[in-house]
């Protein structure tokens, strides 16, 4: 058994149905706090799995998680369960300290008691997979190197600030206590089951109902996109194999301005969803007031990780975005589901 946290959201569910795609994998213990971001509906393959125990709780619950352990013996946790969205934690920071800071704490005490009462073998196996974000490095200028895991911690909005933190409580667990984990800190992801407050999947909906296109500030901020399956295998590689107490800083070896990720959506809509009337969806797209702190660029240099555990990204950029714009189009009942009124009382208050 392993627990996973956070894991009806975007990257945790893409986890999940890849891990138990493999018919001989252990089972999931899968906790989610089921918050605006979190859909069960991504699991809905999974609902005669057996080996697939979604419980509905939160992190930063001692009681529960304890219980949990007890009760379910994992040999790993995977901590995915996180508010996640920049946007959000500049309206309210609140959420993001306690979930990402007091929850981690939590998630870390109660493992790290429940991994004291193991036999030796049994202590010796178990992993705290921490998963974080390239964020925590701050901002680079256009000319600057990509991050490596030396880099110092800079971050610069309250999501990114909140991460960072979690990722020091991470490490003093593993210096202070021996605690076993391992932290993974990745670029921005893009794929199916993708909330659509995030860019890309906002777009490919805004696109598709005619609504505009919006790009913050002069949209040349860079950002590095990896294909979702492609951080949950390297999440499954260094959780298999990664050396314990290091950080493995995760990406896809694709810099993008945002401009160009939105005309390159665009195009592939254009032609695989033609507008009725002919015209091309970048028509759609609309220069808004800019994020406050936007940090200018991301970059991940992903050499370590391929250097000692010899994972690479499998999707290119072009591969991965249009297999993704084709899932939007084929799942309307996901979509359906998640843009709920809380979805349109967000897009209200963000982009009036
Ligand atoms: P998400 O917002 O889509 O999902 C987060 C999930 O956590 C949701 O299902 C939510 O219900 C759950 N959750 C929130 N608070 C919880 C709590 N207190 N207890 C239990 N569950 C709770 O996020 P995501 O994009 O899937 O990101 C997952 C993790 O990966 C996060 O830790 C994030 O910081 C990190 N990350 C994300 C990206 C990205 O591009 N999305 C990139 C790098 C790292
Ligand atoms: P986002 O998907 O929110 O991820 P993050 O802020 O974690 O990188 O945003 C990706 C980039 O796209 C970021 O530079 C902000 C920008 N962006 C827009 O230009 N317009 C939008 O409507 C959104 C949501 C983001």
């Amino acid at each position: 058994m392993i627990l996973i946290t956070g894991g009806a959201g975007f990257i945790g569910g893409n986890f999940v149905l890849d891990w138990l795609a493999d018919s001989g994998a252990e089972g999931i213990v899968n906790l989610d706090k089921l918050t605006y971001a979190g859909n069960l509906a991504t699991l809905e393959s999974l609902k005669d799995d057996s080996r697939h125990i979604f419980v509905h709780g939160d992190i930063g619950d001692k009681e529960l998680v304890a219980k949990l352990l007890a009760k379910h013996q994992p040999r790993a946790i995977v901590n995915f369960a996180a508010e996640s969205h920049v946007d959000r934690s500049i309206h309210g920071p609140a959420e993001f300290i306690t979930t990402n800071i007091v929850g981690t704490f939590n998630l870390l005490e109660c493992a790290r008691e429940y991994w004291n009462g193991l036999d030796e073998s049994a202590k010796k196996a178990f992993r705290f997979h921490h998963v974080s974000t390239d964020e925590v490095y701050g901002s680079l200028s256009a000319t600057d190197p990509a991050f490596t895991e030396a880099n110092s911690y800079e971050p610069n909005s309250p999501y990114s600030a909140s991460k960072a933190a979690s990722d020091h409580l991470v490490r003093a667990w593993f210096h202070t206590y021996g605690f076993p984990v391992v932290t993974t800190n990745c670029s921005n992801n893009y794929g199916p089951y993708h909330f659509p407050e995030k860019l890309i999947p906002l777009v490919i909906l805004n696109a598709l109902n005619g609504k505009p296109l919006p790009i913050y500030g002069d949209g040349q901020q860079i950002r590095d996109w990896l294909y979702v399956g492609d951080h949950c295998s390297a999440i499954r590689e260094v959780l298999a194999k990664g050396a314990l107490g290091e950080t493995y800083n995760i990406g896809g070896w694709n810099e993008k301005a945002n401009i160009d990720v939105v005309k390159t959506i665009c195009t592939i809509l254009d032609e695989l969803m033609p507008r009725a009337d002919g015209k091309a969806y970048v028509e759609q797209i609309t220069y808004v007031k800019d994020r406050p702190g936007h940090d200018r660029r991301y970059a991940i240099d992903a050499s370590k990780v391929e250097r000692e555990l010899g994972w690479r990204p499998a999707e290119t950029f072009d591969t991965g975005i249009r297999k993704t714009v084709r899932w939007y189009l084929d799942n309307p009942a996901w979509i359906e589901g998640v843009v709920s009124g809380s979805y349109r009382d967000w897009l209200s208050k963000q982009y009036n």
